[in-house]
């Protein structure tokens, strides 16, 4: 049964500070990866600050079923040994809600010689295109049988050649599957992208010892893997700033709000944000800047800005505040003029069409927006004062960012589906009612 959530106004303000819990793209990177090193070095390995979003448990799970023996150490701690890992499982392997498992996982187990496995997802995953991960896997010799591009997928996996691949599309999950299959094929295997994605895979490779290099030519955003030894190290996952936008921008737009969010990541292919915000005028602080496994953390602190100003998003910014267009979605509806978010068709195929679902929800506060094939243009208003039922389309950041609209909506907003804020950010309601003063 889906859940609906009711809610008003905040009558008073946002002021405190939260630590903001652990990444969700770093943290199905620590756990694959992680069983990774554990089999090639025979050892356990430890992983600290894990996330306990749905999609991490889903990619935990899976390694369970092939084989890898976790044992939780503390809250978000624990210790993997995949040192008998990696054989096939004798049922499907269900990704739930999550692209990340279904894309990485796939590179991975292809290049596993006499693996074999099926994966199976939600309704929103049956829907996503898998032909971005199909084509470049089969160009290495992967055996990947699908439905029509889309789930299930059937893996047999076997030797792989290496390629060079240059990919139409800016994409993580794409790059990472690559990268994956790579480590174990025959040669060095190239992936270029035209504009720079996450690079947490990278990141974490080349902090376990991998011989990953990368850089930047007329073709595009480079890197390069090769078969690799590895060294053990703990894992330790910096927080998320994907959750962290929820506060950010929530603080920006209550009135006399002050926040300070720990221990979030800034590794600049996911800040992209943070230039929105120098866009739109925000007061904000980057403070204590440091490092967790090789990952950039800061702590953020965000005060409420009386004029924000409209903003334009396209082109190498995009891939870097990909997941957080819906919440900027609803920072440009609050913003003195008209904000232009383009070159971002993709977001068509994220949890849900995030274009066609925005342009939707922002309709029903009574907001000012027009879809385009690849984005939305925003004409801010000062203020919100419609009864409202949103549709989160089980999308979990539609549903966060419709919650923090909902904060300044004088009237009240009911948020259908809100329990999918699980997907990625089971902590979300409890930190958010921390903040809140009266
Ligand atoms: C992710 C990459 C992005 C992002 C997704 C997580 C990852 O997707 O939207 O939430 O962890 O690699 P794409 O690779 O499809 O751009």
């Amino acid at each position: 049964m889906e859940k609906s959530l009711k809610t008003s106004d905040l009558k008073g303000f946002l002021s405190g500070e939260i630590v903001i819990p652990p990444d969700k793209s770093i943290s199905h990177r620590s756990l694959i990866i992680g069983a990774i090193v554990s089999n090639q070095t025979g050892k356990k390995i430890n992983i600290k600050n894990l996330s306990k979003g749905a999609d991490c448990l889903n990619t935990l799970e899976i390694l369970k079923n092939i084989g890898v023996k976790i044992v939780k150490l503390s809250d978000r701690e624990l210790e993997l040994d995949a040192k008998d890992a990696f054989m096939s499982p004798n049922k499907a392997l269900d990704c739930g809600n999550s692209g990340t498992t279904v894309r990485l996982l796939s590179g991975l187990f292809s290049s596993i010689e006499g693996f074999s496995c099926v994966f199976i997802g939600d309704d929103s995953l049956k829907k996503r295109p898998m032909a971005r991960i199909i084509k470049p896997l089969s160009l290495m010799g992967a055996e990947i049988s699908s439905n029509d591009n889309k789930l299930p997928l059937k893996i047999q996996g076997r030797k792989l050649n290496s390629i060079t691949y240059i990919s139409p599309i800016a994409s993580a999950q794409v790059k990472s599957a690559i990268l994956l299959a790579g480590l174990f094929a025959q040669g060095v295997t190239k992936v270029v992208e035209p504009f720079l994605s996450r690079n947490h895979t990278e990141i974490m490779l080349e902090y376990l010892g991998a011989k990953i290099k990368t850089g930047k030519d007329e073709q595009g955003f480079w890197t390069s893997i090769e078969k690799s030894e590895f060294v053990l190290k703990d894992i330790e996952i910096a927080g998320d700033i994907s959750s962290a936008a929820f506060f950010m921008v929530a603080a920006a737009i209550v009135p006399n709000s002050k926040v300070l969010i720990k221990n979030v990541g800034i590794n600049p292919t996911r800040t992209g944000i943070l230039d929105v915000f120098k866009q739109a005028e925000i007061n904000f602080k980057i403070l204590n800047e440091r490092l967790i496994s090789g990952e950039k953390v800061a702590d953020i602190e965000v005060c409420y800005s009386k004029n924000i100003k409209p903003f334009k998003i396209n082109g190498e910014i995009i891939p870097r505040l990909i997941d957080e267009i819906p919440v900027l979605a609803v920072l440009a509806s609050v913003a003195q003029g008209k904000s232009i978010i383009s070159d971002a068709s993709d977001l068509r195929n994220k949890e849900s069409d995030r274009i066609k679902a925005i342009v939707e929800g922002l309709r029903a506060f009574k907001i000012d927006i027009v879809e385009k094939q690849d984005g939305f243009i925003i004409n801010g208003k000062s203020e919100i004062n419609s009864s409202v039922t949103v549709e989160t389309h089980l999308d979990h950041r539609l549903a966060m960012s419709y919650y923090i609209l909902s904060l300044i909506n004088k009237k009240e907003t009911v948020l259908k589906g809100f329990d999918c804020v699980n997907t990625s950010f089971p902590e979300f309601l409890e930190l958010m009612d921390n903040l809140k003063q009266f």
